[in-house]
């Protein structure tokens, strides 16, 4: 039995990795600070998979206790790094912490992997890397534009950190770049519960939808896109967790073609703002409170994947809609607030 580490493995799509790689067969050891999850995560895995992951509470920004935990882990055979801290505007106001949470933490894991001859490495990375795309869909070829936050340069720094170290190592990794992940597992045990004000569409949707927020705000209306709001590529976020695992068999396996290799993951499918809301009442039943305010700084106006080379070259594709990851939200927040 393979046994994998995942870090920031009871945050949002790390929870439903873990699922895929204990119903796989894989044996899990999570590290997580905590700082955006909780422990009530791990009675929802296991509810699952009926299989208690290993959990470690462990801050990757300390670089003694990750050198002391893989004294203790020697054994792993692949990592899968998800922790990061993720919310756009926080680090425009926060650069530093960004910098030393995801890039340090990047580091010292990338150490330990040299020390200790683990040489699978996959990294969470995301679209954002493209900035405002010259052509859609976007393709992984497509050039690497000037970060449009500090949040979106680590994603940047990372894959050159990732890509240098495999040069020169025995490291094979492999980023995926995440389009928009939505949705939550088909159970409801576990799902996306943001702490605070949710900064990201689907939540604030649900949230509107149980009441806790009392409208939802449009950014914008007046985009050059069919009904004027921004275009995204909304993923389930279990066909995303999917996509992990076989990345993960592809270098257990050696079938990767270079040491570093890309692959976006996305439907192919943009859907604007407007649509995801009316996708929702469609789907749900419930009426949302909406109103169209102001354009939100930084956006881009439309972004969607080609998702040829990962369903070509991966061998993964998308099986659930946008209003199956919608509906599977709304059923989620439902139980989350006991409605
Ligand atoms: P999340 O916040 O739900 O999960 C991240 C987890 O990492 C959390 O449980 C958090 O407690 C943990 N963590 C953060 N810093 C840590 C540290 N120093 N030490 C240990 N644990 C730490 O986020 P998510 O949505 O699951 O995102 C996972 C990854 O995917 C991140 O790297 C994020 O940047 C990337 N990503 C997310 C999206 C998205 O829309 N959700 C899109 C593109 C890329
Ligand atoms: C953002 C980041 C992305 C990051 C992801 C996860 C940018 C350009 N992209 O994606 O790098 O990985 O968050 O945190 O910052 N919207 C509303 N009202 C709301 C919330 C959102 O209209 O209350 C709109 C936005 O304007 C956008 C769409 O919904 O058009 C999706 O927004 P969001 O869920 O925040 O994701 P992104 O901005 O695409």
């Amino acid at each position: 039995m393979k046994k994998i580490l995942v870090t920031g493995g009871l945050g949002y799509i790390g929870s439903h990795t873990v699922v895929e790689l204990q119903n796989t067969g894989f044996e899990v050891v999570i590290v997580d600070n905590l700082s955006n999850s909780s422990l009530d995560v791990l009675t929802g895995i296991m509810a699952i998979t009926g299989v208690k992951p290993t959990f470690e509470e462990l801050d990757l920004r300390v670089k003694e206790d990750v050198s002391n935990f893989f004294n203790r882990h020697s054994d792993i055979d692949g990592i899968i790094h998800f922790a990061a801290s993720k919310a756009v505007g926080e680090s425009v106001e926060k650069p530093l912490l960004y910098y030393e949470n995801n890039i340090g933490t990047l580091v010292y894991l990338l150490q330990e992997c040299e020390r200790y001859g683990i040489h699978n490495f996959i990294f969470s990375s995301s679209c954002t890397v493209y900035g405002e795309p010259d052509s859609l869909p976007i393709s992984e070829d497509a050039p690497i534009k000037m970060a449009n936050s500090p949040y979106g340069n680590t994603k940047q720094i990372s894959e050159e950190i990732i890509l240098d170290t495999c040069t020169v190592s025995e490291i094979k990794s492999i980023a995926l770049r995440y389009f928009n992940p939505i949705g939550a597992h088909e159970s409801s045990e576990i799902g996306e519960l943001p702490i605070g004000t949710p900064q990201n569409l689907v939540p604030f949707i649900t949230q509107t939808a149980a009441g806790i927020r009392e409208q939802l705000s449009v950014f914008g209306n007046d985009y050059p896109t069919p009904d004027g709001s921004c275009i995204r590529d909304y993923i389930h976020v279990v066909d995303l967790a999917k996509a992990h695992l076989m990345a993960l068999q592809r270098l257990l396996s050696d079938k990767n073609t270079t040491d570093f290799e890309v692959f976006n993951l996305g439907t192919g499918k943009g859907s604007s703002v407007l649509e995801v809301v009316n996708a929702f009442e469609k789907v749900t039943g419930q009426k949302l409170n909406f109103k169209i305010v102001d354009k939100r700084p930084g956006d881009v106006i439309s972004v969607f994947a080609d998702t040829t080379k990962a369903n070509e070259v991966l061998g993964w594709k998308t099986e659930r809609t946008m209003e199956d990851a919608l509906d599977s939200a709304w059923r989620w927040e439902q139980k989350v607030r006991n409605i």
